[in-house]
């Protein structure tokens, strides 16, 4: 395994992107009674959800989800969820913040249960979007970079617990080397 240089998205890249996003939600949210609920899906979307809230203008609230999904011999994964946000979310403005949009299937079980709650509304905001690798209807309402289908670690994203701390995004390589 090795990472492809140069970086698919380099550190500045997404920077730029992470302020552009951060001057979208703020116009979105404006006015708002009460602070936005961050809910960050864990733990890929750590890195991103620290920068993200620093580029919005608007008063946020952070809080943390975690799901895991179980591969199992069937095409349909559960999900469960294993970390629950203490924030009642029942009347906020919840958005949901993700590292990447793959399959679809955690964050469509994590947007479900955030329904469950009857926020006064839910999105969905994702640094990454591979469309291709798609397997429930779901869409992103804020999406930072959409990439093809290829694994990528770096900015918060692992392989194995590895590569989260690297300011840039990378194609991890299959091969041997
Ligand atoms: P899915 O959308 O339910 O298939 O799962 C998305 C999750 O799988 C993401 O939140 C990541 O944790 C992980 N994932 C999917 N693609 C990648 C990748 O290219 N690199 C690292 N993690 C990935
Ligand atoms: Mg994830």
């Amino acid at each position: 395994m090795h990472l492809v240089e140069p970086p698919l998205i380099p550190a500045g890249s997404i920077a730029r992107r992470v302020r552009e996003m951060g001057a979208s939600l703020s116009a979105c949210y404006a006015d708002r009674r009460m602070p936005i609920v961050l809910l960050a899906v864990l733990r890929g979307s750590v890195v991103f959800a620290a920068d993200l809230m620093r580029a919005m203008a608007v008063p946020t609230a952070i809080d943390f989800i975690r799901a895991k999904s179980y591969a199992g011999t069937r095409s349909t994964g559960r999900v469960e969820i294993t970390q629950f946000p203490e924030v009642p979310l029942k009347g906020r403005d919840v958005l949901v913040v993700d590292d990447i949009l793959d399959t679809g299937r955690t964050t469509a079980a994590i947007l479900d249960f955030v329904r469950e709650q009857n926020p006064a509304s839910a999105a969905l905001c994702t640094l990454l979007d591979k469309p291709a690798r798609r397997a429930v209807s779901i869409q992103a309402d804020f999406s930072g970079f959409s990439i093809e289908d290829r694994f990528v670690v770096g900015y918060g994203l692992d392989y194995e617990e590895r590569y989260r701390g690297l300011p840039s995004i990378y194609e991890l390589s299959g091969e041997e080397g």
